[in-house]
């Protein structure tokens, strides 16, 4: 019995694991989210991402920083916004100020990433960077000492349920060596499409935090099921 086997049977988060489980809220049933994110942690998951989009940058609406404030105290579990907004520096504290510990912005959507990284570290927060699949990582070779996550997207954002990029994985690769060669202890993570079927591949390029949205909700064995094989794949992804 592995030790995640374990820890399902025995109904207990396992020991630190090498990869983190990210859900995304996305999918999740917005009619009762306080009770949602109670439930996604109580499944194994490391922490919550909020998918926050403005209907500019994506074609799609969701959570204002009130919605995420109002489910803060349904969880102990960090949270972090990924904001596909245009001009993220505008309101983009206030995620901040509801809770969120990590905000990742969209390097397609600020002119002054350097700056607008420096402003999320000085307001007491941690900083990430979203890159498109079309976006080379060349955007942040040079702000690196302000990045605590690089997150490379494995869709078009906008939308859960899309098909994984698996022309991604290289730039997956060319991720994790750049980060490496930095010295900075830089999260990679990677978003989009991640299910029983991709997660492998998205691991053994180098990521080790993984969102996913879909596959969390529609497994057929529940949150706790989809969280346990989703972590136990990518750790055996890890170790072949
Ligand atoms: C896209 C979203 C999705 C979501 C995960 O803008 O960021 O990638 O988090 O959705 P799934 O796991 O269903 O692809």
């Amino acid at each position: 019995m592995t030790v995640t086997e374990h820890a399902t049977v025995t109904n207990i988060r396992p020991p630190a694991s090498p990869v983190q489980i990210v859900p995304s809220v996305l999918p999740a049933d917005y009619s009762k989210l306080g009770e949602e994110v109670a439930a996604l942690e109580a499944a194994g998951v490391d922490k919550i991402q909020w998918d926050v989009m403005d209907g500019v940058f994506v074609p799609n609406l969701t959570f204002g920083p009130d919605v995420i404030k109002a489910c803060r105290p349904h969880a102990t579990v960090p949270f972090e916004a990924h904001l596909m907004v245009v001009n993220p520096d505008q309101m983009m504290l206030q995620y901040l100020d509801a809770g969120c510990e990590l905000l990742i912005v969209h390097a397609e959507t600020t002119p002054h990433l350097h700056k607008t990284l420096s402003t999320i570290r000085e307001a007491g927060g941690k900083s990430g960077v979203a890159l498109n699949p079309h976006t080379s990582l060349d955007v942040v070779r040079h702000v690196l000492d302000l990045v605590d996550m690089v997150l490379v997207m494995t869709v078009n954002p906008g939308f859960g349920g899309q098909k994984y990029i698996a022309t991604m994985e290289p730039k997956i690769r060319e991720a994790a060596k750049m980060i490496e060669e930095s010295g900075f202890p830089i999260d990679l993570e990677v978003d989009g499409g991640i299910s029983s079927d991709t997660i492998a591949g998205a691991a053994a390029a180098g990521a080790r935090v993984l969102v996913a949205g879909s596959a969390l909700y529609k497994h057929q064995g529940g949150l706790t099921d989809a969280v346990t094989e989703l972590r136990r794949l990518a750790e055996e992804a890890m170790a072949a």
